[in-house]
């Protein structure tokens, strides 16, 4: 079933219409119309909603693809909506950079980071995502090879196995279960956690973690507390938890990633902690909570979809593609930024040396150039060129993992479930970063 796209309010309606100029700052970002459509670009909630989100970036696609953004509290930045845009971006990557602004955040969050102990700068972390030119190459280089596909072919029984595993809790639950937060969640942190070397017993603590920094806009996660403070405390515990586990590696490396990401060198000298323990972070957060919103949400889709569950259900050969198009459709990842180095002009507007632009993934994956019914879930769609992984040097690290995830999950589960349904209302994360659905309650039946 494809999602509605309904239409705007009629406020945002008219001010999407109304007096769009094409130089820039003078567009309805001063007015109080649209300083509301702003505020809502912005706003974690709008993220858990899928279909409030289509609606607005459906119409920012259409109306104001290049928009100068200024929500209250946050510093302003174009927030771009189009595939070609997205790409002509990160395709130049020497002129639009990643170190300065990665993601957005309250600035008195950032004034918060950047006034704290560290490099005076508004990232808390020394991350690939936050690095550039030869240091991001050299940093990449470090566990590049450990994700490519002929690495990951000697750990494809592993994850079947640990995909059985999973499978088997759900069975064990006895046909109804939250699939989200019982199975989802953990299958990927699991896998990740076993490639990293970190024993089980971490593996709650990770997700709390990785939940800290990555949901903590979300109400229901936050549990009170700002999302500033939510995602800071985190980030110290991130901090102090990793730091044992790399002094002992550094003292006796073992066969696996985090030993070699504990032992790394650039330049000839060992990396700082601190960049060992971010390294650590990004790897392990970046690395399962993706992967489980893209399982939870391709389950979600093939159960609107039933003709697509049967088709795959009878064809199972199409299942990369469908892990392609479930990819597609969950875009887990938001947006990232990029700040511009020098003047540029990108869809007729004039970016300033020094603005940032907000990339949005799944914005661009609707985009009506480049997909052919775009809010129609397909697993046999043709010319699937989504950029739910991003695209350029910052592509993400993980894209070969996530795909034999998604497969050996599905394949399990499809040959295993013999039929599913939903069982009650689903729920997504309220954060503009990465979120997918933290509640998918589902009824279903084991093959006999
Ligand atoms: C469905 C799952 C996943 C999705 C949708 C996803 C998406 C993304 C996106 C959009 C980026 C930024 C790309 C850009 O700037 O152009 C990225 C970067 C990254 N991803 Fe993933 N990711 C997923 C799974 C993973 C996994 C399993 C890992 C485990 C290693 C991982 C590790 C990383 C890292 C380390 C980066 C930073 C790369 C760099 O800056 O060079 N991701 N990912």
């Amino acid at each position: 079933m494809a999602r509605p796209v309904r239409n705007l309010a009629r406020r945002d309606r008219i001010a999407s219409h109304e007096g769009v100029k094409l130089d820039k700052k003078s567009v309805l970002g001063e007015t109080p119309m649209l300083e509301r459509l702003d505020d809502r670009i912005a706003d974690p909630a709008v993220y858990g909603n899928p279909a409030v989100y289509d609606e607005i970036f459906t119409s920012l696609r259409r109306n104001d693809p290049m928009r100068w953004t200024s929500p209250a509290g946050y510093r302003p930045f174009w927030t771009v909506t189009r595939y070609q845009d997205i790409v002509e971006i990160e395709r130049q990557n020497d002129k639009f950079i990643n170190e300065p602004r990665l993601n957005l955040n309250l600035i008195e969050d950032e004034e918060r980071v950047r006034a704290g102990p560290g490099r005076g700068t508004t990232n808390p972390m020394r991350m690939l995502v936050n690095m550039d030119g030869a240091m991001h190459r050299a940093h990449r280089n470090i566990t590049q090879p450990w994700f490519l596909p002929a690495s990951l072919r000697k750990i494809e029984s592993d994850v079947a196995a640990l995909a059985k595993e999973f499978v088997d809790l759900l069975e064990a639950r006895g046909g109804e279960c939250d699939f989200a937060a019982d199975v989802a969640v953990w299958f990927p942190l699991r896998v990740i956690m076993t490639i990293l070397g970190m024993p089980r017993e971490d593996d709650q603590k990770m997700l709390r973690l990785t939940k800290g920094i990555l949901g903590a806009a979300d109400r229901e996660i936050a549990n009170g507390l700002s999302a500033g403070e939510t995602k800071r405390k985190a980030i110290e515990e991130f901090f102090a938890h990793f730091a044992t586990p790399i002094a002992e590696r550094r003292a006796r490396p073992t066969g696996d990633l985090a030993s070699v990401i504990a032992n790394a060198e650039v330049d000839g000298r060992p990396i700082s902690d601190v960049e060992a323990i971010s390294y650590f972070v990004i790897i392990a957060t970046a690395g399962h909570d993706t992967t489980s919103s893209s399982i939870a949400g391709g389950l979600h889709a093939l159960i609107h979809n039933p003709s697509e569950m049967e088709k795959l259900r009878s064809s199972p050969q199409m299942l990369p593609s469908a892990v392609e198009e479930m990819l597609r459709w969950v875009s887990p990842v938001k947006h990232f930024f990029r700040t511009a180095t020098d003047s540029y002009v990108l869809r007729g507007r004039s970016i300033a040396a020094g603005e940032s632009l907000m990339m949005c993934y799944p914005s661009a994956n609707r985009d009506e150039d480049v997909f052919e019914d775009p809010f129609s879930f397909k697993i046999d769609r043709a010319q699937n060129r989504h950029l739910a992984f991003g695209f350029g040097v910052h592509q993400c690290l993980g894209l070969h993992l996530a795909r034999l995830e998604m497969k050996a999950f599905f394949t399990e589960f499809l040959s295993r479930v013999e039929h599913v349904e939903l069982a009650g209302e689903p729920a997504w994360i309220e954060g503009s970063v990465v979120s997918g659905l933290k509640h998918l309650p589902i009824r279903y039946a084991m093959r006999r």
